[in-house]
């Protein structure tokens, strides 16, 4: 099948963590990408109004019903969508399944990006089926092998979020993370081990440069990333930038382990992030080439470390006033 040109975008979950950025930057695209539409929950169309507004005011059109509806999704798809981005939270990955069949049921959709935007889940064949953060996002891939015909799918992996990934998890500091006002860094075993980040924004990016280039982007897993740097590394921008040194506190990736283990048996819901900041560490993000090229974008488009870390000292993505030339301060972080 000839790779299409999307012309009507659904995205589901655009009100979300990550969501907004890709929303917003399919918005903003550059040319201009044809019809868009937002398919949201009526709880998130309350709470979110005046976003939401906002984004009608340039253009987007809104769909208020419920994901897990047959008849809604139907109702949505058969307004002619041929490309469906998802960005569900983690709560919802399961539900993408029926979101698939019904988008394989449907006459026009062609192209569906499930919602990913983090770890490479197949990077390794002996750990990463088993790592429990991955397992909804591997069984959505494997319906995809496995029942999709006519769809194709594209999974856009982006790894960790840095802007997040600087702040520590309260109560598992040791898994890594800066705490600015008490100049504290807390790095995972030595600091040397290299991690691959995207800038939130950075993921909108990419995002919109999929839908731009279909025939590198069909049936892949897209690797894709803003830089490559070491906890270290980004301890000396942020002494560089404050002038001044930071106290370091090292931790053994063996006690990580520990700790993350701790947290599972204790079911407690922050151990997620724990597994996810340790494959991260064992370099779980490192490849011997990125997708950036494919996608055409170039190390100027993105964001830097420099750029990271100024955007932290200013509040970071809880304040979101830099927008890498997309206008800033618009977002709202609920
Ligand atoms: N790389 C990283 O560092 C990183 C960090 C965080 C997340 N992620 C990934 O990014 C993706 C999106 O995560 P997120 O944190 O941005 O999502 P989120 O904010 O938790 O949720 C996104 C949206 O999904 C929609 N949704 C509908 N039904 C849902 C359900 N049952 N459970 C959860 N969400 C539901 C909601 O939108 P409406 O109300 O508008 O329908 C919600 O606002 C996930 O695949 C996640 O693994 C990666």
């Amino acid at each position: 099948m000839a790779p299409l040109a999307p012309s009507k975008i659904l995205i589901f979950g655009g009100t979300g963590f990550i969501g907004q950025y890709i929303t917003t930057s399919l918005l903003r695209a550059k040319p201009p990408l044809q019809s868009l539409i937002l398919f949201t929950s009526p709880s998130s169309a309350q709470s979110k109004s005046a976003q939401l507004s906002k984004w009608k005011s340039e253009g987007l059109s809104v769909i208020v019903g419920d994901l897990t509806s047959e008849a809604d999704v139907t109702a949505a798809y058969n307004t002619g969508v041929d490309t469906v981005i998802s960005a569900v939270g983690r709560g919802g990955l399961q539900l993408q399944i029926e979101l698939l069949r019904l988008a394989e049921a449907s006459e026009s959709v062609k192209w569906f990006l499930p919602s990913e935007y983090g770890t490479d889940i197949e990077h390794n064949t002996d750990k990463s089926p088993h790592e429990k953060p991955h397992q909804f996002k591997l069984k959505v891939r494997k319906y995809i092998r496995e029942n999709l015909k006519k769809v194709k799918a594209t999974y856009v992996v982006t790894g960790p979020y840095f802007d997040g990934w600087l702040d520590p998890i309260p109560g598992a500091e040791k898994a890594g993370g800066f705490v600015v006002d008490k100049k504290v860094a807390y790095v995972p075993d030595d600091g040397e081990g290299k991690v691959g980040f995207c800038i939130m924004w950075d993921v909108g990016k990419f995002v919109v440069a999929t839908l731009q280039h279909p025939e590198e982007s069909f049936g892949k897993a897209l690797k894709v990333q803003s830089f490559v740097v070491s906890p270290n590394e980004v301890l000396a921008e942020y002494e560089k930038q404050t002038g001044s040194k930071w106290t370091v506190v090292k931790t053994p990736l063996d006690e990580i382990r520990t700790l993350e283990k701790k947290f599972w048996d204790e079911g407690n819901p922050r151990a997620t992030g724990i597994t996810l900041r340790r494959i991260w560490a064992e370099g779980g993000t490192l490849y011997e080439k990125n997708d950036n090229e494919l996608l055409g974008l170039k190390p100027e488009d993105l964001d830097t470390l420099e750029d990271g870390i100024k955007k932290a000292l200013a509040g970071g993505y809880k304040n979101d006033t830099f927008c890498s030339g997309m206008g800033g301060g618009e977002l709202t972080f609920t």
